[in-house]
């Protein structure tokens, strides 16, 4: 049964049993900038459990029953993703949901119905084995009366048998229950574990969960208190590719038919064939270039925080796993193409953004290759004064990885190469220090529920929003209403303690519109925190992400706020990015729109829209006259206003951005009542343009289709980029001896050079390849009415080699000629037999199929590479057949 099958039946089943049939939900959360990623079937419908009326836009009446088959991403085990036959990151479930319609009773029998009915699955009944909650004689008697014998049902704990796991104890907040989960024996082919086994060591290729069935029926509340919902709901989970493994027989998801595409299209990719479980890397590519796929097309952009750092580090660990198997070129966006093609009938994003999708991909792709490849160069120098048997230190290859990216694994190997070891407990070491420091400022603590918090909400609904003093002033007075440690209030925070600090009112910007979170300090007497940073709950109440380093912080305690005065940095980088804005429309055109940016005290970025690259000239044009309008030192002011009366002035809104009623509209006022620039922005900013003393572009590049990025500096910031630029380039004009004026037409000469001596090398090794031929002599051979050659010289380039094919084909009057260098193959088919029929890219195609390697082209010549030379010339003669 194919996965698309099996998926149409489980939803018909379903709409049969009086359910509405709803489209997968985007894998980014609605109204939850919190939430990492949907993580199953259950999370954007969690509102309805709650209580909120089932009604669906474009479906007529309420609905309390609902299927799906959502896309759902889960991150938490990276690293594990093409290692074990279980761990994925992108999936799909299946789930039929009730909002407090039917219960256990309906849930129970139709999952039996369906998994062993012939008309629907037909899985065998006695292979099937549930567990249930501790006490849940509920689900017990169900389960029997469907015929399920007692003993192939087991009870386990909230750490097995709640959803979410071990909720009552450890949280999270909002619906929750007990849970029964179905397993299935696939037999001892499988494995020759038993059921009993499996629960000892929770792996098994054997026995395998397909369905969760879970029983929300609270709603658990701070301290573990679980208050029985009004009326109880199901939710279940059903991992679509892990039903398509068992039905379609296969060892593990990777066998699928929705993933056999993929790993073949690797194949052809790498030239490396697949061998299942030991082939990680195939597994790592296929797996990731789904999930990047999925979530690009979602809308998601690669960042350095948040998802867009998900994606990113997917695809980075996919690149270099295409590395080790000796891609050097993109091709994470090709893969991109088969899941469009496989997937694109269910989820029609995947093809309608396909194209920027891939335009994504490939840059990003083309960026870390290049990060690897001066990672490696850097690498060399560090293997230089070794010697095999030697070690590279934990510290140098923690420095690869921490300033390039570069990963331990080439590391390991390209240090291997030399025999040379790396010290990897060192590394683990290293990483560890910086993962501690890293920790503290991490965003995201848990991927879900994160903040629908009760004390937050009550808090809201007293008090309003945190009061907001950051604009005047960096520096306040105020005091601790709330602390929180991950989802719990706490009385007091002692030294040491990650806290997450709510005040009365606060100078802390919190991140928002583009714009970092702001970092600083409290502080009180006897002690004082670090912020990290700061961050906004939905109700609009500050988080103040901190560690307490001296003294014990309690709720009440007066303290003082103090902003880290980067923040000037940072609203220098705000106003530019505005009248960089300016800027564009006025030298590009109006339809340079805002579409996103970043606003640090290090940079600023800006996207917006616009097809084409912006020429060398108008960059510089760009750049001067923001420079203008920070030297003019024109008054920045905002002002509060209605959304309607700002829009009449043309205060300029970010694209698909909500606001409230009343907005803030920041405003440079040129000369002669002229206005420079007039945004709605909550955002924070100087007070004259001059503050901002210069802005240096030094990145422009495309994002996505229609998409460009400006990357500036400003202040001190870009000064020292002019400094450091302008040292490098004087740096180099030593080195070459001539003054820099004249840097570049040095450096165009040397490239010719350059060229030209490598065609003379060429030109060299095609003449000893002449001669090594002349002296050893080619015999024709015949086959198929054939006059074919199939010869071997090691040490040509592709260009040679295409040479010395062209001319063995005259000098034999041959009709093939297949010619081998090293691993590569050019094959030549004369005019004679091109006439005939015969085409190289086909001999190509059939030798491949017949001995390996990989290769194309069409008519008189086709080239590969990857090959077995031996085999491939040995089997020239039948791919001719
Ligand atoms: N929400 C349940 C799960 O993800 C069905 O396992």
């Amino acid at each position: 049964m194919t996965t698309a099958e099996i998926r149409e039946k489980f939803l018909k089943f379903f709409e049969s049993k009086g359910h509405l049939r709803l489209p997968s939900f985007s894998v980014v959360p609605e109204d939850d900038p919190t939430l990492l990623f949907i993580n199953a079937g259950m999370t954007p419908l969690k509102p309805y459990f709650m209580g909120k009326k089932p009604v669906f836009p474009g479906v007529e009446g309420e609905w309390y029953r609902v299927t799906t088959c959502q896309k759902s991403v889960r991150t938490g085990d990276i690293e594990n993703v093409g290692r074990t036959n279980r761990h994925q990151t992108v999936f799909e479930m299946l789930g039929n949901f009730s909002f407090g319609d039917y219960f256990k009773k309906e849930a129970i029998e139709w999952a039996w119905e369906f998994l062993t009915s012939k008309e629907w699955l037909g899985l065998e009944p006695e292979r099937i084995y549930v567990t249930i909650y501790i006490d849940d004689d509920e689900a017990f008697e169900h389960w029997t009366r469907v015929g399920v014998p007692p003993e192939r049902i087991h009870r386990f704990g909230a750490d097995e048998n709640f959803w979410p796991q071990n909720a009552p104890t450890q949280g999270p907040n909002g619906p929750c229950g007990p849970c029964s989960e179905i397993y299935y024996d696939r037999g001892p082919e499988f494995g020759s574990d038993t059921w009993a086994d499996y629960y000892e060591t929770r792996e098994s290729n054997r026995f395998v969960e397909i369905w969760n069935l879970v029983f929300p029926q609270y709603n658990r509340k701070d301290g573990g208190v679980l208050e029985p919902l009004p009326k109880p709901n199901i939710d279940t989970g059903m991992g679509l590719s892990r039903v398509a493994m068992v039905l379609q027989g296969v060892t593990d998801f990777y066998e699928t038919d929705e993933f056999r595409p993929l790993i073949e299209k690797i194949v052809e990719l790498t030239g490396v064939s697949y061998e299942g479980p030991r082939s990680v890397a195939h597994r790592v590519m296929a797996e990731h270039a789904r999930a990047v796929a999925f979530i690009l097309a979602d809308g998601v952009h690669f960042a350095n925080t948040g998802r867009g750092y998900v994606v990113r580090r997917l695809l980075r660990r996919a690149v270099r796993f295409g590395y080790l198997l000796g891609l050097r070129e993109p091709f994470m966006h090709r893969l991109a193409a088969v899941v469009a093609e496989v997937m694109g009938g269910v989820y029609p994003e995947l093809r309608a953004n396909l194209e920027s999708v891939q335009k994504q991909m490939k840059i990003e792709e083309e960026q870390f290759l290049r990060t690897l490849e001066s990672g490696i160069k850097r690498l060399d120098a560090m293997l230089e004064g070794l010697s095999p048997g030697d070690t590279l230190s934990g510290r140098e290859a923690f420095t690869l990885y921490d300033t390039y990216g570069f990963p331990l694994d080439l590391t390991v190997e390209i240090a291997g190469e030399r025999g040379i070891r790396v010290d990897t407990e060192g590394f683990e070491k290293a990483l560890e220090e910086q993962q501690e420091r890293a920790r503290a400022a991490a965003a995201f603590s848990r991927e879900l529920f994160r903040r629908s918090n009760e004390a937050l909400a009550a808090l809201a609904a007293d008090y309003g929003g945190t009061p907001f003093l950051g604009y005047e002033s960096l520096e306040a007075q105020a005091s601790v209403k709330l602390l929180l440690a991950g989802e719990q209030t706490i009385e007091e925070a002692p030294a040491g303690t990650e806290v997450q600090v709510v005040l009365d009112r606060t100078p802390f910007y919190a991140e928002g519109g583009g714009q970092v979170g702001d970092a600083g300090v409290l502080e009180w007497p006897g002690g004082w925190a670090r912020v990290h940073t700061t961050q906004k709950s939905p109700e609009g109440i500050f988080l103040h992400l901190a560690r307490v380093e001296e003294g014990t912080l309690r709720a009440g305690t007066v303290v003082r706020a103090l902003v880290d005065p980067h923040r000037r940095d940072t609203e220098r980088n705000h106003t530019a990015t505005h009248l960089l804005h300016a800027a564009l429309r006025a030298v590009l055109g109006p339809h340079a729109q805002q579409r996103g940016s970043y606003v640090g005290p290090d940079r600023l970025r800006f996207d917006f829209t616009q097809f084409e690259p912006i020429a060398p000239r108008d960059l510089a044009r760009i750049e001067r006259l923001v420079n203008r309008f920070i030297q003019a030192d024109f008054p920045v002011s905002y002002a509060y206003k209605p959304l309607e009366e700002a829009r009449k002035e043309g205060a300029m809104a970010l694209f698909g951005e909500k606001y409230g009623d009343v907005v803030r509209v920041v405003t440079v006022e040129g000369s002669l009542d002229q206005v420079v620039s007039k945004e709605l922005c909550g955002g924070c900013h100087v007070r004259r343009t001059g503050e901002i003393g210069s802005f240096v572009i030094v990145g422009e590049e495309a994002v996505a289709a229609g998409v460009r990025r400006i990357e500036a500096l400003t202040g001190e910031a870009a000064v020292a980029f002019v400094r450091e630029t302008l040292e490098r380039a004087q740096g180099l004009s030593r080195e070459l001896g001539v003054p820099l004026e004249q840097l570049p037409e040095r450096v165009r000469r040397l490239l010719e050079e350059l060229k030209a001596r490598e065609r003379e090398v060429e030109q060299l090794r095609l003449e000893l390849a002449r001669a090594r031929l002349g002296k050893e002599g080619v015999s024709l051979k015949e086959a198929h009415g054939l006059r074919y050659l199939a010869v071997r010289i090691d040490g040509l380039e592709a260009g040679a080699l295409r040479s010395a094919a062209d001319e063995l084909l005259e000098k034999h009057r041959a009709d093939v000629v297949a010619l081998g260098s090293g691993q590569n193959l050019v094959i030549k088919v004369g005019k004679a037999a091109l006439e005939r029929g015969l085409d190289a890219g086909r001999v190509m195609r059939r030798l491949t199929e017949l001995a390996g390697g990989r290769g194309g082209g069409r008519g008189a010549i086709a080239q590969g590479g990857g090959f077995d030379l031996e085999r491939a010339l040995g089997a020239l003669e039948e791919a001719l057949a």
